[in-house]
């Protein structure tokens, strides 16, 4: 008896292939930036992120020019593979930032709550491939399948079957020069650098808005921020 799936998560990916030419370059910027963060906050088992250390527009330094035109086109093929229709939505980077995970450092769980679409770009992987240099793992909160609320949950023990039906997340583990494309709302973490070596990535949230021409579009979609009037006072 066949059965059918339907609703899929879609996740984008593309190895660059000008990533080791601008590998250097940018490790150096990351770290400089690393150095000169503002407010910085020591949780010694989580990544330094960028973007709680007041290093959160890394889009508009030179230093990001080539991965920020590699975002931007495949932010746009990503849109076009999930049918949207580019001539009536303008796109912005909204904030960019880096990250560094040491040797077992995480990130926990999380969304992008204020993007629509987010980005990962992995400048610097460990190669001791004896433990997880730290997997971006994608939570299935969805969960279409699960036929009880809780059904899945640990303290039911009634699952007895892990497969695709039920799978609860998906991990990517990181890979050297690929970047990734995700809908920003999905709740997702990042796994313990196992490994003695550092991980190194840049993070990239992405927002829609409509184009201001096109009419009826403003009941779902965020009209252009040039449009916006901030407050007078
Ligand atoms: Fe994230």
């Amino acid at each position: 008896m066949p059965i059918e799936t339907w609703f899929p998560l879609a996740i984008y990916y593309e190895d660059l292939p000008d990533a080791a030419k601008h590998q250097q370059s940018l490790i150096k910027a990351v770290l400089q930036l690393e150095k000169e963060a503002i407010e910085p906050r020591n949780y010694p088992e989580m990544a330094w992120t960028g973007d709680i250390h007041g290093v959160n527009q890394i889009h508009t330094h030179p230093a990001f020019e080539w991965i920020v035109k590699q975002v931007e086109q495949h932010v746009a093929a990503y849109l076009q593979d999930i049918g949207v229709d580019l001539s009536k939505v303008d796109l912005y980077i909204q904030r960019a930032w880096p990250i560094v995970s040491r040797s077992e450092q995480e990130i926990g769980a999380h969304s992008h709550n204020t993007a629509h679409i987010s980005a990962v770009y992995y400048i610097q992987v460990p190669t001791d491939e004896m433990g997880d240099p730290g997997s971006l793992v994608f939570f299935n909160d969805a969960r279409v399948n699960e036929v009880c609320p809780g059904l899945g949950s640990e303290n039911t023990d009634i699952v007895d079957s892990d497969n695709y039906l039920n799978q609860l997340y998906a991990a990517y583990p990181p890979v050297e020069g690929r970047l990734l494309i995700f809908p920003a709302k999905q709740r997702h973490a990042v796994t313990m650098n196992e490994t003695e070596e550092l991980r190194m990535s840049l993070s990239f949230d992405i927002v829609v808005t409509a184009t201001g021409t096109a009419a009826g579009v403003y009941e779902f979609l965020t009209p252009p921020p040039p449009q916006w009037k901030k407050f007078s006072g």
